[in-house]
C-alpha cells in the first residue's frame, strides 16, 4: 500500500513536470515512434545473425538517442531547415538537431543548409519583389542551356527571410517558367508535406530544440560570398553563432559546434574553449584519394591542437578486406588511435541501394546490393569503428537500431 501511494504520488508530480505546451503548441511528454521505414529495410535484409536480432527488436521499446543526428531536420520527406522537420525528427528519437547556420544581408543568423540555397529549398523565386533581390534572378532553360537561379540569404534581410516558405530541395534545369525551376524534387523524396514550411533563424531553432530538452548541432556555413562581408568577419561570424547560445543560457555541453573549415574550430578552442573542446571538424578532404591519404596523415597534430571529434562522410570509415568484410578504414583507425571521437554523415540521403548506392557508399559498393544493406553498413560503424553519433535525413531508421542495441 505504501509503495502504491509513493509511486502514485510520483507518477503526478511527473506528469505535471513533463505536459507543457511550448511555444508552438506542442506537448513535450512524446512518445518516439519509428513508423514503418525500418520494418521496411529489416525485412529487405539478406538472412544472417544481424537480421535475426532486429528482427528481435520488432516491438521497441524506441527511445530518444543522442547517437541519432537530425541533418538538417528530416529531409527525406519534410522540407529541410523547418519547424516541421525539427518535430518530425523529435517523434523519430533525435537526440541532437542540427541547424546549418548563414547570415543574412542584416547580419542575422538563420538556418540554411548553404548561404545560396534559396532559390532550390524555398518559394523565393515565386515573390517577385524578393525574386529580383537574388544575386542571379531567375533565367529559363534555352537552346540547351540549362535554367539558373542564384538567390542567397545575404541577399535579403532578416524579415524578408522570415516571409518565405521552405520546400523540398530540388530544381528542374529544363525548366522555362519559375513553377518547372521549383519543381525538382527527387524520385525517392516526396512533396507530401511541402505546404509552406516555416523558416527558422536561429535564436527560433534554440528555442524549439531547448523546448524539446533536446542537444544542438549547429554548422557554420562556408560563406559564398567574399569576407568580410560588409565589414562582417568570419570571427565575428563564429563568434555571433556560439553567443546565440550564450544569450539563451544554454550550456555548452549540450551544444556540437560544427565547420569544415578549421579555422573556425581553432578560433572556439581559443576564444570560447568550452564550446570549441566539443566542436565538430567536418572532414572533406577525405573526397579524393590523395586528399583521403593527407586527412589521415594529419590526424596526430589535429589532435595535438585539441580537436576531438572528427566528422568525414561515412563512406571514408569503412572499407571492403580480401574476405570481402566490410572493416573500418585506416581514416577510422587513425582517429581512434589519436584518442579522437567520430561523428558522421548523412544516413538515408541515398535512394536506393540495389546499384551499389551513390557517394555514401562508393567504397563498399561491390558488396551491397539492397536497402536492408544500409543496416549492415551502420552496424560496422557502430561495432566496429565505434562512431559516437550519425546524422540521418530519417532519424527513425537509425533510432530503430540504437534502440535495439542500447546506444
Ligand atoms: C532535362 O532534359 C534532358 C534532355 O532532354 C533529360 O535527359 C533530363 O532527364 C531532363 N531533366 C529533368 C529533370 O527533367
Ligand atoms: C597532400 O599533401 C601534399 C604534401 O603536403 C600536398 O602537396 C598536396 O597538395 C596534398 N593534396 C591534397 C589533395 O590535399
Amino acid at each position: 500500500m505504501h509503495t502504491l501511494l509513493t509511486s502514485g504520488l510520483f507518477f503526478g508530480l511527473a506528469s505535471a513536470a513533463v505536459i507543457k505546451k511550448d511555444d508552438y503548441g506542442y506537448h513535450n511528454n512524446w512518445h518516439v515512434e519509428v513508423g514503418v521505414r525500418p520494418y521496411y529495410l529489416v525485412d529487405n535484409m539478406d538472412a544472417g545473425p544481424l537480421k535475426t536480432q532486429l528482427q528481435k527488436c520488432e516491438n521497441g521499446p524506441f527511445k530518444t538517442s543522442d547517437f541519432v543526428v537530425s541533418h538538417r531536420g528530416a529531409p527525406l520527406q519534410f522540407p529541410e531547415h523547418s519547424v516541421e522537420g525539427l518535430h518530425a525528427a523529435r517523434r523519430m528519437g533525435a537526440g541532437i538537431l542540427e541547424c546549418d547556420v548563414a547570415f543574412t544581408k542584416d547580419k542575422k543568423l538563420v538556418c540554411r543548409h548553404a548561404q545560396c540555397d534559396l532559390h532550390t529549398t524555398t518559394n523565393i523565386l515565386s515573390k517577385p519583389s524578393l525574386a529580383s533581390k537574388c544575386t542571379r534572378p531567375f533565367t529559363p532553360s534555352k537552346d540547351g542551356k540549362p535554367a539558373d537561379a542564384f538567390c542567397c540569404t545575404s541577399d535579403i534581410t532578416e524579415a524578408e527571410f522570415k516571409t518565405l516558405c521552405a520546400k523540398m530541395d530540388g530544381f528542374n534545369p529544363n525548366a522555362t517558367t519559375v513553377a518547372q525551376y521549383m519543381d525538382g524534387t527527387p524520385y525517392f523524396r516526396t512533396d507530401l508535406y511541402s505546404t509552406c514550411g516555416t523558416l527558422m533563424t536561429l535564436n527560433d531553432y534554440i528555442k524549439i530544440v531547448d523546448s524539446f530538452g533536446l542537444k544542438f548541432t549547429p554548422e557554420l556555413k562556408t560563406p559564398q560570398v567574399k569576407m568580410p562581408f560588409d565589414g562582417y568577419t568570419q570571427q565575428q561570424y563564429a563568434q555571433d553563432m556560439i553567443d546565440a547560445f550564450k544569450k539563451a543560457g544554454i550550456d555548452p555541453s549540450r551544444v556540437y559546434a560544427q565547420s569544415f573549415l578549421p579555422d573556425d574550430i581553432f578560433y572556439w578552442l581559443e576564444k570560447e574553449p568550452k564550446f570549441g573542446k566539443q566542436a565538430v571538424y567536418l572532414d572533406e578532404r577525405v573526397d579524393t584519394p590523395e586528399g583521403y591519404a593527407n586527412a589521415t596523415a594529419s590526424i596526430p597534430s589535429l589532435a595535438k591542437k585539441g580537436v576531438r571529434i572528427m566528422a568525414p562522410a561515412f563512406f571514408a570509415l569503412t572499407k571492403v578486406d580480401a574476405n570481402k568484410n566490410i572493416v573500418p578504414s585506416e581514416y577510422a583507425i587513425a582517429v581512434k588511435k589519436a584518442g579522437m571521437e567520430i561523428i558522421t554523415w548523412s544516413f538515408d540521403r541515398s535512394g536506393w541501394l540495389n546499384k551499389g548506392g551513390d557517394y555514401y557508399y562508393q567504397y563498399v559498393a561491390s558488396v551491397i546490393n539492397n536497402d536492408g544493406d544500409m543496416y549492415t553498413v551502420l552496424d560496422v560503424l557502430a561495432k566496429q569503428v565505434k562512431i559516437k553519433a550519425i546524422f540521418t535525413d530519417w532519424p527513425a531508421t537509425v533510432t530503430y537500431y540504437a534502440s535495439c542495441f542500447g546506444l
